[in-house]
Formats: structure tokens, sequence, C-alpha cells
């Protein structure tokens, strides 16, 4: 049984290195029920929420590139990449607000989309994504792409929401 306050489904992602040794199909939870809008736990399949490695180049952890969007369906919304064409460009970013939620959309990699709450746990602070990170330009707190701390004065990781490219446009699940 869930908390209050916790969505009762999570997503379930794999890391390229069990997607690799199983050849199973990634599994995504489609979050149906959710009442408010906290974030999806991005965990792996052994529940893992990754490592406390500094090294943002590293494989471990839960990928967030693999996830499947469910378009129109209950709980994803769209961000259109003509409305925000940084978004086109790989390394480019944009701030949106989806449900209610302000964040920061960015594409890592060729075709990988990732959001984050754009607002730094320390004290709030807009991040910005740079060179395959996002940072805090307040007091220079640095995250993965999955929303761990890399390093800074927060040890609080920033909230991530599943995100997925279909047709040129991103669905972002936030429910
Ligand atoms: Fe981001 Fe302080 S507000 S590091």
């Amino acid at each position: 049984m869930s908390s209050p306050g916790k969505c009762p489904v999570q997503v379930q992602l794999m890391t390229r290195r069990s997607m690799l040794a199983s050849g199973a199909t990634v599994l995504v939870g489609m979050g149906l029920g959710c009442s408010d809008k906290e974030p999806l736990p991005m965990t792996d399949s052994a529940g893992s929420t990754g490592t406390s490695s500094t090294d943002p180049t590293t494989d471990e952890g839960p990928d967030p590139c693999v996830v499947a969007p469910d378009p129109g369906a209950p709980g994803w919304s769209a961000v259109a990449v003509d409305d925000h064409p940084a978004l086109a460009e790989v390394g480019g970013s944009a701030l949106v607000s989806v449900d209610g939620i302000a964040m920061i959309v960015a594409q890592p990699e060729a075709g990988c989309f990732v959001a984050l709450s754009s607002a730094c746990t320390h004290e709030g602070c807009p991040v910005e994504f740079r060179s395959g990170r996002f940072v805090c330009p307040c007091h220079g707190a640095a995250f993965r792409i999955t929303g761990e701390v890399i390093s800074g004065p927060t040890p609080i990781p920033l909230p991530a929401y599943p995100a997925g490219a279909v047709d040129g446009t991103i669905w972002i699940q936030t429910g």
C-alpha cells in the first residue's frame, strides 16, 4: 500500500546492461490513479535508484532514455519541439510548464529527452543544462540527467519525470 502523497504505480526502467543481459521488453507504468503531481520514481528492474558515483558519464543506474511514452494516455502531457526549437538540437534544453510544474526538458543525446523539475533542490534557483548535466547557477549544484546529485550544497535529487519523443512531440508523464 502506498503512503499518502505517493503515486502507487512506479515506472520500471531497465539499465542498458540489464536489457542486454535479459533481452527483455521495457516496462513502463501508466501511473493511472495518481492524485498529485509528485514525480514518479525512476528505478531500474532491481529497484535501484542509481549510484553515488561522481562520473556523469557512467552507465550505472536507471537509463532515462529507455522510456516508452504513451501519447494521449492519462497522465501524459505533450510538449511540441516546434514550440521550443532548442530541443531539436542535441545538448539543447528549454524551460516549460507541464501540468503546472516548472520543468527543464533537455536532449542529452540524440533522440533521448529528459524532463526534470527546473527548481534546484537547494534554494530553488532554476537549473540549466550544460555539458550533459544540470547545473545550478546560484551555488553550483550539479545533477545527472536522472536527477541524481553529482555535487553541490544539496543532497536532494532533482525530481525527474518519464519523458520520450514521438513524431516531434515530447511526452512527459506527470501522473
Ligand atoms: Fe541551487 Fe543553491 S539554489 S545550489
